[in-house]
């Protein structure tokens, strides 16, 4: 029998989705809407264009819930796809897509028979509306919040987005950090280098400004916040950055009290990073108690089989392979 697990990085997509293009116009677009094939796959359209392929489990719970069966996954945590963040339109209506996203998102995890719970989104554009919605989300029975890693140019230290956070703090709510909007545009239109290159630099980054912008200097020690994809490239470029804080800290420490290696203790990461070597890396750089499975499903570069790479890590204590599969995931998001 395989270990089971608890994945808290899944993503979903509503089947009934609703038709803002319709009711906010193109021009605070692009609005993402499904075409289900009516084959078990599908494509994700964003505005007219095609955005990603995509099959039945993403929009049907049932098919979702036959693949967590597969992969013994006990609970998965589902949240938005970031296309569905809406941080570009006008906040009134950014609030209503978060408000109806999460109550869809709610409906897909009460369909599940206890098998997924979900994460909230929020209008991160402006903290007044997103610390509203984020409280009334968390009462509605969503077990915390993914937010994007900017907003255009505020960064994770931006007065705003530390506000929402410590407002997150003060709610219990955990924080799914997840990179969207990538750098490098047009230059990294190939081979897929906006997903292979330029979203572990988003993270990378967005933990960075946590960091040099003080933003963890002034928030309290009870957010617990998480980042996707193993960190992206934080933890494998610390000591670059280490490096730099201390050779150069006339422009590198920012606002920043420590040096970056400091702050470890101050965020936790998912575990898809695909290697052996790499989770190796990030046990040694992070703990073994900061790393939770995060499996990126159901999307083509998700962990097939989730939960395999920490499962089968070899020369790992048993207790430190049963916190990543379950118990940090069950402290971090209250899931006693
Ligand atoms: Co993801």
């Amino acid at each position: 029998m395989i270990a089971p697990c608890i994945d808290i990085h899944g993503h979903f997509f509503p089947a009934r989705s609703p038709d803002f293009r319709r009711r906010f116009g193109e021009a605070s677009g692009p609005w993402v809407t499904l075409h289900d094939h009516g084959d078990g796959t599908g494509m994700m359209m964003l505005g007219e264009e095609p955005f990603r392929p995509v099959h039945s489990s993403l929009w049907d719970p049932k098919a979702r819930v036959a693949d967590l069966d597969r992969s013994a996954v006990t609970l998965q945590l589902i949240c938005a796809t970031p296309v569905m963040f809406a941080y570009g339109a006008p906040p009134e209506q950014a609030a209503h897509v978060a408000a109806t996203y999460n109550d869809l998102a709610l409906e897909f995890a009460h369909a599940s028979g206890g098998r997924i719970r979900a994460l909230c989104q929020v209008p991160l554009q402006d903290v007044d509306l997103a610390c509203r919605e984020l409280t009334r989300a968390m009462r509605a029975g969503c077990v915390g919040v993914q937010i994007g890693n900017h907003v255009g140019p505020r960064e994770m230290d931006d007065a705003d987005t530390v506000r929402f956070l410590a407002h997150c703090a003060h709610e219990g709510a955990a924080v799914l950090v997840h990179p969207w909007d990538m750098l490098g545009g047009e230059r990294l239109g190939r081979w897929m280098a906006a997903w292979t290159v330029a979203m572990p630099a988003e993270t990378q980054w967005g933990i960075m400004t946590m960091i040099l912008g003080g933003a963890f200097d002034r928030l309290p020690r009870d957010l617990r916040i998480c980042f996707a994809h193993g960190g992206g490239s934080f933890p494998y470029l610390l000591g670059r950055l280490e490096n730099a804080w201390h050779r150069r800290g006339d422009v590198v420490r920012g606002a920043s009290k420590h040096p970056p290696s400091q702050y470890l203790d101050r965020f936790s990461v998912d575990s898809a990073v695909f290697d052996p070597r790499a989770l190796r890396l990030l046990i040694d750089t992070m703990g073994h108690e900061r790393i939770m499975v995060g499996s990126d499903a159901p999307f083509p570069l998700g962990e097939a089989d989730i939960g395999q790479l920490v499962r089968e890590q070899p020369d790992l204590a048993a207790e430190a392979r049963a916190a990543m599969l379950r118990r940090n995931a069950e402290k971090f998001f209250n899931l006693e």
